[in-house]
């Protein structure tokens, strides 16, 4: 493979790319078969290599096959993935937006192999179904890195190393938080009623975080789970099962959002149907992702809490390609550290600091 190691590059791209993850880009509107980036001036002043021809010159070609810009966490994760993956950081990033669909994930790792990159970077939509495409890039010997969601594959050769979150452990994280909150509200004998907007079914994130939540309500025999849909983690699809949640139960205490973009859909349809929630409200709201929107949600007293799922995956799959570069082994699966917020804290101080 003909590729050029700019390790003394990595901690710029790292922190370029961290610096520049506070501002938000339209998603961009790419399609299957994959598109090259906007061209840009080489290092060193040379020119930058035509997308037909992605596997030559000095750069490291790097194709991500991303699921979509379904919410604002994939939005700053695509920004991450921007923002580290430049030329001036020695890599040609070609792009490619699936709009949520696995087939044109599939269709843009064979459209990175026929272009002979030199990685293939994946956030997989569901986690099933990826072995002859992995096989097709191993056979190219070209390795494969996982970020985000994860694949259930049976050989784990097929892929280099993972990084993202623990989604069980996300979910476990607010189960706890419910019990501790419904324990200081006196509410901890009480029979709870929730429902559960659930993200794009089979997708790790939401087979994780549903997981986690079922661990906890297996501990709580007062937590009833009425019903549990997909929101497809949008906004609009979270609104539309708010509504029909909301329509066949009068009695909902919980609604719990697989991400933050169903909640604030959520959020409207019960300002909709003219009840409250939040803190002081009639319906409980929980989400995950953390970002910037879900803390004006809970300044507004809309959404009580947001368990986090870091998206700034660009600098950490950037660090395991260069260690590949060097020769060096990297840990197969790498968990990022999360947190949780809610009402309790001081929202505004959290928020100026926020990076997504
Ligand atoms: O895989 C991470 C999830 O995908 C995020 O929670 C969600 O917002 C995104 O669509």
């Amino acid at each position: 493979m003909k590729r050029k190691v700019v390790s003394a590059l990595l901690i710029a791209a790292m922190t370029l790319s961290l610096a520049a993850c506070g501002s938000k880009e339209a998603p961009a509107d790419t399609q299957a078969p994959a598109e090259t980036e906007a061209p840009a001036e080489a290092e060193g002043g040379e020119e930058e290599t035509p997308a037909a021809d992605a596997g030559s010159g000095e750069l490291i070609t790097v194709g991500y096959a991303q699921v979509g810009a379904e919410s604002d966490w994939r939005t700053a994760n695509t920004e991450s993935f921007k923002s580290t993956f430049t030329e001036e950081n020695g890599y040609k990033l070609i792009f490619d937006d699936a709009q949520q669909k696995q087939e044109n994930q599939i269709k843009a790792i064979r459209s990175f192999i026929q272009q002979e990159v030199d990685y293939i970077v994946v956030a997989p939509v569901v986690e099933t179904g990826w072995e002859t495409v992995l096989e097709e890039a191993k056979e190219a010997g070209i390795p494969v890195i996982l970020s985000d969601r994860m694949m259930d594959v049976s050989d784990d050769s097929l892929f280099e190393a993972w990084v993202g979150g623990n989604f069980v452990k996300e979910g476990e994280t607010c189960g706890d938080w419910l019990a501790d909150y419904l324990e200081a509200a006196g509410r901890g004998e009480e029979e709870i009623n929730m429902v559960t907007i659930q993200g794009t079914i089979g997708a790790s994130a939401q087979v994780g975080r549903t997981e986690g939540m079922a661990n906890k309500l297996a501990e709580h025999p007062n937590w009833k789970m009425l019903e549990m849909q997909s929101g497809e983690f949008t906004q609009a699809k979270g609104q539309e099962v708010m509504e029909s949640f909301l329509k066949s139960y009068d009695d909902i205490d919980v609604v719990i959002c697989e991400n933050d973009n169903e909640a604030f859909g959520a959020i409207d349809a019960i300002k909709a149907a003219g009840k409250t929630c939040g803190p002081d409200g009639d319906i409980i709201v929980v989400s995950f992702d953390s970002v910037k929107a879900a803390f004006e949600s809970m300044i507004a007293g809309d959404l009580n809490a947001t368990f986090e799922c870091n998206p700034l995956h660009g600098p950490r799959v950037a660090e395991i390609i260069q260690k590949l570069e060097a020769g060096e082994t990297v840990d197969k699966i790498q968990y990022v550290d999360e947190a949780y917020f809610d009402t309790s804290m001081d929202l505004e101080a959290i928020l100026a600091e926020r990076a997504y």
